[in-house]
């Protein structure tokens, strides 16, 4: 359904409501991590390489691949150091999306989560049809069913190598004996505690983190008794017997929705991820439920047909900007109304990164004027915390992994007995249609709430190949930013042929249609390229987002690198 002006109203004015919401949850991340820590420990020679949102995660990733671990083997133990070192996304309550290139095959692990058998259409609604504000966001509604342990089940069943009990136990170690709270992680949970306080949400967030302190030793027992079942029993330590119970009996006490029934007949899917070919290279990328693989295809292609007859843009320069926030208006456009889970909605893939359809969308573009962003509309005629990882083995196998609960800390809402916060990835979902959620994207039908339902997603874990070998691994959280960040990256490393550090720390930027001609970007674009873009008629809106950590394997080196505003740590040995 096309969108119409009242909602686009509607739109705007749920936006303000959210916006500062939004902007504590989804900054929260960057303004805690600054600077983060790029080690190089050794020369490349070995080829294999990490790049993590944290220092533990990129320890015991490169501990495992070291004892003779896959890449997979490094992303699983990664992800659960996670779900104890980075609460703010990090996580077994929430969901993610896993690609995995091994043995020259490949992969997609959705553990993304679903909507609870009990949830319907229109419950984020108040009786005069207008969405409830927060609801999706903070509290014990606001959850999915979480598909992380399910997640890392069905990648350990398929593609580990090493006994599963070795990749939880560095996690279970982490949360039973503690581990040294980082400052910036401590100044943002202070930060999130008061405003959950200067809005009088009722969240048990601050009974399980206040005692993180700088620099001090935090230790999660719960979590560490939740983490030694799932090492013992695999996925049944989670979604059956005591954990299964535990957080189904918290959720009927806080009249939450997920049920026992939920969490047994929850299922990780394996699905083949999107390839499209790109140039000499082979585009590796995330399907549906992501949005973001379609439409990082759809950017980078339509990047090629504008630019194709002309000389090669000045990286970050305005036509450069205007080009690429042209293209996101037509991107965004066909995401709100075509994309949704595929399991539920018919999602017109092969239509939406044809060559042909492609070419047609780029027609209207000028490059020296902003398309009216209400009458862009979808083109088929037929018919803020997120935490991602990058492993590369020696073997040349890799794994691209995004995780998220969401917002920062998710629903702020812990699960009493078992220590883990749990997800508020309903707000993914199109709460009424045309009405933006906390990333100012709108969705109709195609995203709306039905039960066992996966929520649309942006989280888009993707690779380069060339002749069978992945020459670039990237992803980023961001909420729809993140679609920005990976093509973005990939035109940074194979367009501009940038080094590993270059390429995720040149300041970025992301148009998404709406709100109406906003290009947000970072620090460090030339001011007079923002005065010139302004004069366009665009507005400008410096605020960052992302934390990219990308492994680059070019020329007979390998390269990578965490993002300097994180706290991220990246290592080639
Ligand atoms: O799946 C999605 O698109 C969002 N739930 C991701 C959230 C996110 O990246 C927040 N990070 N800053």
């Amino acid at each position: 359904m096309p969108i119409g002006t009242t909602a686009y109203k509607f739109m705007s004015q749920v936006i303000l409501a959210f916006i500062s919401l939004c902007f504590f949850a989804c900054t929260e991340q960057l303004e805690q991590t600054q600077k983060a820590a790029r080690i190089t420990d050794t020369a490349t020679e070995m080829q294999a390489a990490v790049a993590m949102p944290d220092s533990y995660s990129a320890d015991v990733a490169k501990e495992i691949l070291q004892k003779g671990g896959n890449a997979v083997d490094a992303a699983i133990a990664a992800q659960f150091v996670l779900a104890v070192t980075l609460p703010e996304a990090g996580n077994i309550g929430g969901g993610g999306f896993m690609l995995v290139y091994k043995d020259k095959k490949t992969d997609f692990i959705d553990y993304r989560e679903q909507a609870p058998l009990s949830a319907h259409r229109d419950m984020y609604l108040d009786e005069n049809g207008d969405v409830i504000p927060y609801q999706s966001v903070i509290g014990i509604l606001a959850s999915g069913v979480p598909g992380t342990v399910a997640g890392m089940w069905l990648a350990h069943e398929k593609h580990g190598s090493l006994p599963w009990k070795e990749l939880v136990q560095p996690a279970v170690n982490l949360a039973e004996q503690g581990f040294k709270v980082h400052p910036k992680l401590a100044g943002s949970i202070e930060r999130h505690i008061a405003r959950l306080e200067k809005r009088s949400f009722e969240v048990n967030f601050k009974d399980y983190f206040a005692a993180a302190k700088a620099n001090e030793v935090f230790q999660q027992l719960e979590l560490a008794d939740t983490l030694k079942r799932i090492r013992d029993q695999g996925r049944d330590g989670f979604y059956k017997g005591q954990t299964a119970k535990i957080i189904s009996d918290f959720m009927r006490q806080e009249n939450g929705l997920v049920t026992e029934k939920d969490l047994l007949s929850y299922e990780a899917k394996s699905r083949t991820p999107l390839s499209a070919k790109w140039r000499e290279y082979q585009l590796l990328t995330s399907p549906p439920p992501s949005s973001g693989g379609i439409a990082i295809i759809q950017w980078l292609k339509m990047y090629d047909i504008l630019t194709r007859d002309q000389q090669k843009l000045t990286h970050n320069s305005a036509a450069y900007l205007h080009l690429l926030a042209e293209i996101g208006k037509r991107v965004f456009a066909d995401r709100a109304e075509y994309l949704g889970d595929p399991d539920f909605v018919e999602v017109p893939v092969a239509s939406l990164i044809a060559d042909k359809y492609l070419t047609m969308r780029s027609q209207t573009i000028l490059k020296d004027k902003i398309s009216v962003t209400e009458l862009i509309k979808p083109g088929l005629k037929e018919s803020e915390e997120t935490t991602h990882f990058s492993v590369m083995d020696k073997w040349g196998n890799a794994v691209s992994n995004t995780t998220t609960i969401n917002l920062g800390y998710g629903s702020s809402v812990v699960v009493e007995g078992a220590g883990f916060l749990l997800n508020d990835e309903m707000d993914d979902f199109s709460a009424k249609p045309g009405v933006a959620n906390v990333f100012g994207a709108v969705g109709g039908q195609a995203n709306e709430i039905q039960p066992k339902k996966r929520m649309l997603s942006s989280m888009t874990p993707s690779m380069v190949l060339k002749d069978g070998e992945v020459v670039f691994v990237t992803g980023s959280p961001g909420g729809t930013t993140i679609i920005s960040s990976v093509y973005l990256s990939i035109l940074n490393a194979l367009e501009f042929s940038m080094s590993a550090e270059n390429i995720v720390n040149k300041p970025r930027f992301h148009h998404q249609l709406l709100p109406k001609d906003v290009i947000r970007y970072h620090d460090g674009i030339d001011p007079a390229v923002i005065s010139e873009l302004e004069q366009m008629g665009y507005t400008m809106s410096n605020r960052r987002f992302g934390d990219m950590h990308v492994i680059l394997n070019k020329d007979g080196k390998v390269d990578a690198a965490s993002e300097a505003n994180g706290r991220g740590k990246s290592i080639i040995f």
